[in-house]
């Protein structure tokens, strides 16, 4: 957390605002939880989802819900601090407007993300982009992409594009099985598109923390 903090304050020491990528999933909830008991400017801080599932965000398995649970409720940010997917449009919609958000975003600076927090799934997908989807090669900054594996089978997620359009990244991963899919991700010949999570410890360097 310390050093999160640190990347917060010396951003907000450069610019007007820290940009701050939230994945979702149950593994960030304890360390959104004790961010909103930090001390910040948090009218300055803008926070991007990287994906959700194509749910209400009142609904249990939104993405939403639960940073909205553990994060924003206690913190009351501005709205127009918060890049999320509206559900309650067509996922195309969606896309469509999170798309020109974040396209406004990189215009005024980049990177896009000062701080990109991720979570890792078992089959190694990060935010929405699963193994062997077309999402996984869009050229957008945002699109959608479907999964039979997991919660709520169609979703809404950020790409490589924006996602690799980070500063500093840190990869949450709990327990063994995680562990032994992020050892074969590091393995010379792993291709993204088996394992997502390749192409970002490819081209970022990763700060990994094992809860
Ligand atoms: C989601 C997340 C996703 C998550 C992994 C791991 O919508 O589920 O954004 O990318 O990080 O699925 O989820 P857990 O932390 O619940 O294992």
């Amino acid at each position: 957390m310390e050093k999160i903090l640190e990347k917060i304050r010396k951003t907000l020491q450069k610019h007007p605002t820290c940009r701050i990528g939230l994945c979702g999933g149950k593994t960030p909830r304890p360390l959104y939880e004790k961010l909103a008991q930090c001390s910040l400017p948090w009218n300055r801080i803008q926070f991007i989802i990287t994906d959700e599932r194509y749910v209400k965000p009142n609904e249990e398995n939104s993405n939403f819900h639960m940073i909205n649970e553990a994060l924003f409720s206690r913190i009351h940010p501005n709205p127009e601090n918060l890049f999320i997917f509206n559900t309650f449009l067509s996922r195309e919609e969606a896309v469509n407007k999170l798309q020109g958000q974040l396209e406004k975003l990189r215009r005024e600076r980049s990177p896009l993300f000062d701080i990109l927090i991720l979570g890792m799934g078992k089959d190694g997908h990060i935010a929405s982009l699963f193994p062997h989807s077309k999402a996984l090669d869009s050229t957008w900054l945002v699109t959608t992409s479907e999964t039979t594996q997991f919660d709520i089978r169609e979703r809404l997620t950020l790409t490589y594009d924006a996602l690799l359009d980070s500063d500093e990244v840190i990869l949450l991963i709990s327990g063994e099985e995680k562990k032994q899919i992020l050892e074969k991700a590091r393995q010379g010949n792993a291709d993204f598109h088996d394992l997502p999570i390749r192409k970002i410890l490819q081209n970022k360097e990763v700060r990994i923390y094992e809860l």
